[in-house]
């Protein structure tokens, strides 16, 4: 008997206590890779992008970019992405994928920008929150593109695209990127104004400039996409930037378990701020080379206030591994998550393990306990479950967290690097009692 995916329900098995030790390479930024993936799509020739994590994500954006007839090749070993957008013979991005995972969205402004015209699904909400993309609409309409929103997509087109000065009422990151890409191709100049700072803004800027765009002012509130024209965009061999969210999500756990480990592979820089706040409750990291770090805590911690806010300030993707820390930490702690309505689904469970937070709105206060006992989690959403697992390797016994399948979309090898520096994980298969008849009790028992 198969089963298929949906059936086959896998969780992690934790036996926390164990101080994690050694080192661990970070991989490419899954938040990163997304969207270069996309801008590849503006190249009539092959693009070559390398350090690709193996994740889910990417597999459903391989899916979008294929089924525009877009040639793809995914090479494991190599950890690379070959994307030949020579002919593109369909401009729909089709909801089963954007309902999958937003962020294929993007390919709305890259689509548009060589096209000329676009369908692509629009995503709805997700379970941290209401996640309009209103900004990235009025962004292309603003370089001249008619928007119009039916039986659930959006449809763009434009005879051509004109630079535009385009105003973000908050620096979207999603918002930022469409535009950009929109841009490439323009006449004239545009101008992002409040637009996203986040280093993987910055990376994409970096790979347009790589293959012939002209993008000035990423990093900074004020973005220049001067247009260029499509023959003088090129194919390119491109690496992708480290995962800071991966490389603090380890650093929390190393913290976390009182462990001593290093973090290769990675830009310190981007996770100045976060370095800062775990310093502050206690922590030790170490700059050993200009790409790795070590991080080591031998004692409790202190706790933090904090609110999560678009980088360079605390990153809302690390607010739940920090919460994590926070729960066993010697005194009171304040989070306020300002970026998303409903992100703190991790609560409930945390308080399953006896953690003591106080919920109210997007407040948590947490009143650090001397210690957390491991117990079967849930994992609501990516992030949310990564805070689990960090939750369960510092817990004293044994925990389970489920539905990895939201873990798989942003962690490459999760449990490998995990066991590696010495925690004591497993992923189990677990199949769901309600899809057990007669027979395949049986066969399950065999
Ligand atoms: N927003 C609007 N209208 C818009 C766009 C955004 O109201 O048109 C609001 C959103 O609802 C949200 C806030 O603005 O409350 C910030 O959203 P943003 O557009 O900056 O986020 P995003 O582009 O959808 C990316 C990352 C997220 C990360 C945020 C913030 C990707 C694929 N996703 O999302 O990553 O939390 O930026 O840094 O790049 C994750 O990796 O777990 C994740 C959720």
């Amino acid at each position: 008997m198969i089963f298929s995916e949906a059936e086959l329900n896998e969780k992690f098995c934790i036996k926390g206590g164990n101080p994690l030790k050694g080192e661990v390479k970070i991989g490419g930024a899954k938040n990163s890779v997304l969207k270069l993936m996309a801008a590849a799509i503006l190249v009539p020739g092959p693009v070559k992008i390398y350090n690709v994590p193996e994740l889910t994500d990417v597999c459903i954006m391989l899916e979008v970019i294929r089924q525009m007839g877009i040639k793809t090749e995914y090479n494991k070993e190599e950890k690379s992405v070959v994307i030949d957008a020579t002919e593109i013979t369909d401009i729909t991005a089709k909801y089963e994928f954007v309902s999958k995972m937003r962020a294929s969205f993007i390919v709305l402004g890259a689509l548009v920008s060589r096209c000329k015209e676009a369908v692509v699904a629009l995503p709805g909400g997700c379970a941290i929150g209401e996640r309009r993309v209103d900004f990235h609409i009025k962004g292309l309409e603003a370089l001249g593109a008619k928007m119009k929103i039916e039986n659930g997509y959006v449809h763009a087109k434009a005879t051509k695209l004109v630079g535009n000065d385009v105003y973000l009422d908050i620096p979207s990151v999603g918002a930022t990127e469409n535009i950009m890409l929109a841009a490439v191709l323009a006449e004239g100049s545009t101008h992002i104004q409040n637009a996203a700072q986040e280093p993987e803004i910055v990376d994409l800027a970096n790979f347009l400039n790589s293959i012939g765009a002209d993008v000035v002012g990423a990093g900074t509130s004020e973005i220049t996409i001067n247009g260029v024209k499509l023959e003088q965009l090129h194919p390119v061999e491109y690496t992708t930037i480290p995962d800071r969210i991966e490389a603090g999500t380890f650093m929390s756990m190393i913290v976390g378990t009182r462990g001593k480990a290093i973090i290769r592979d990675i830009f310190p820089a981007h996770l100045a701020f976060f370095t800062n706040k775990l310093i502050k409750m206690g922590a030790n990291i170490k700059l050993v080379d200009p790409t790795s770090i070590e991080v080591s805590c031998k004692n409790r911690l202190n706790s933090i206030n904090f609110v999560t806010l678009p980088y360079p300030g605390f990153p809302t993707d690390l607010q739940s591994m920090a919460m994590a820390l926070l729960v066993t930490s010697n005194g009171v702690g304040i989070i306020t998550e300002s970026l998303y309505e409903n992100r703190f689904m991790q609560v409930p469970e945390l308080r399953r393990m006896g953690a003591d937070i106080h919920q109210d709105r997007n407040h948590a206060i947490i009143k650090g306990v001397k210690k957390l006992s491991g117990a079967t989690l849930s994992a609501s959403d990516l992030r949310a479950g990564a805070s689990l697992v960090v939750a369960a390797l510092m817990a004293e016994g044994n925990s389970e967290v489920k539905n990895l399948y939201h873990i798989d979309r942003g962690y490459e090898n999760f449990e490998n690097k995990i066991q590696l520096l010495g925690g004591k994980i497993e992923r189990i298969q677990e199949i769901s009692p309600a899809i057990l008849t007669e027979d395949t009790r049986n066969e399950s028992y065999l």
